[in-house]
């Protein structure tokens, strides 16, 4: 039986820990804090900070929520970045992108204060990652960690074949998984729009992870017996529904579970993880910020 691996459930359980390290920091009189930035009203960037605002409450954490017009000029948003890194009750926080054109992200980047930088975005942070040293583990990447490790599913010594190499998941994620380190010790393979023959890399994998935005990319076909396969795509389809669309992953669901032994669904997978893991960096960053030690899960 291929397990269909809960992302809400070891969300929940992960929120129920982090809980407990509010409490913790809440007896030292801090009470950790997360500002959101979003600029211009996209609906899906103002659905996913609306979630991550709720997200804050539902632990007991601050919730901040700024938002600029879509036609503000970058030094309106360097200015607010200025602010939160002043700001000692904001203990992390991130700009949401996309940005309007006339900002340019890794400027925005570089701007927020590499402790309050709970994406794991900043250069200064990535470097750390790279070398072993993460002060923040980006939240996709350390959410498909701990779901492998919630799923048993120890990578080491595994063949992982990462099908994107974006900034937030793909590069990031390849480098957790081949630290030699607890729930690394993988060789991975990272695949992208021009890798040649990509189901000979998928075929080849005990782990698959797909995220590169290309709805059902990856289907059975491509995955050998007893795959697990992580699916960190969400992709709108036009579909015969109230709202006009779907989502669907960039893994074709039905013909994947055939061959898989554990694998994603979507919604439900990745998702909510990586909301948990936001969570898990702003009370790292708390922690961290006031000197309060917390036991992270
Ligand atoms: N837009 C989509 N995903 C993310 C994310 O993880 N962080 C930020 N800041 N923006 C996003």
């Amino acid at each position: 039986m291929t397990n269909v691996i809960d992302g809400n459930a070891v969300a929940d359980g992960i929120r129920a820990d982090l809980e407990d390290c509010v409490d913790t920091l809440g007896d030292a009189g801090v009470t950790p804090g997360l500002a959101t930035v979003l600029v211009g009203d996209d609906p899906a960037s103002e659905t996913y900070v609306s979630m991550k605002q709720r997200d804050c409450e539902e632990i007991g954490m601050n919730g901040i929520h700024v938002e600029l017009d879509g036609d503000a000029a970058p030094d309106e948003l360097y200015d607010t970045i200025a602010d939160l890194n002043d700001d000692s009750s904001v203990h992390g926080y991130l700009v949401q992108d996309p940005v309007p054109d006339q900002i340019d992200y890794r400027e925005v980047i570089r701007r927020i204060s590499p402790a309050k930088d709970v994406d794991g975005f900043h250069p200064e942070n990535v470097g750390r990652l790279v070398a072993g040293d993460a002060r923040f583990k980006p939240c996709t990447p350390h959410g498909v960690q701990k779901l492998l490790d919630a799923a048993d599913v120890d990578p080491e010594g595994k063949d992982v074949t990462i099908v994107g190499r974006s900034r937030i998941v793909g590069k990031p994620l390849a480098n957790l998984l081949v630290q030699k380190t607890d729930g690394g010790n993988a060789t991975v393979t990272v695949c992208h729009s021009r890798t040649e023959d990509l189901a000979d890399k998928t075929r080849r994998a005990d782990i698959v992870v797909a995220a590169v935005g290309a709805p059902e990319l990856v289907d059975g076909s491509m995955l050998s017996d007893d795959t697990t396969v992580i699916d960190v795509g969400v992709n709108r389809v036009d579909a015969d529904t109230e709202k006009g669309y779907e989502l669907v992953g960039d893994v074709e669901f039905d013909s994947a579970k055939e061959k898989a032994s554990a694998i994603t669904p979507v919604p439900g997978g990745v998702g909510p993880m990586t909301r948990a893991m936001l969570l898990y960096n702003t009370v790292k960053a708390a922690s961290q910020q006031e000197d309060v030690d917390v036991s992270l899960p």
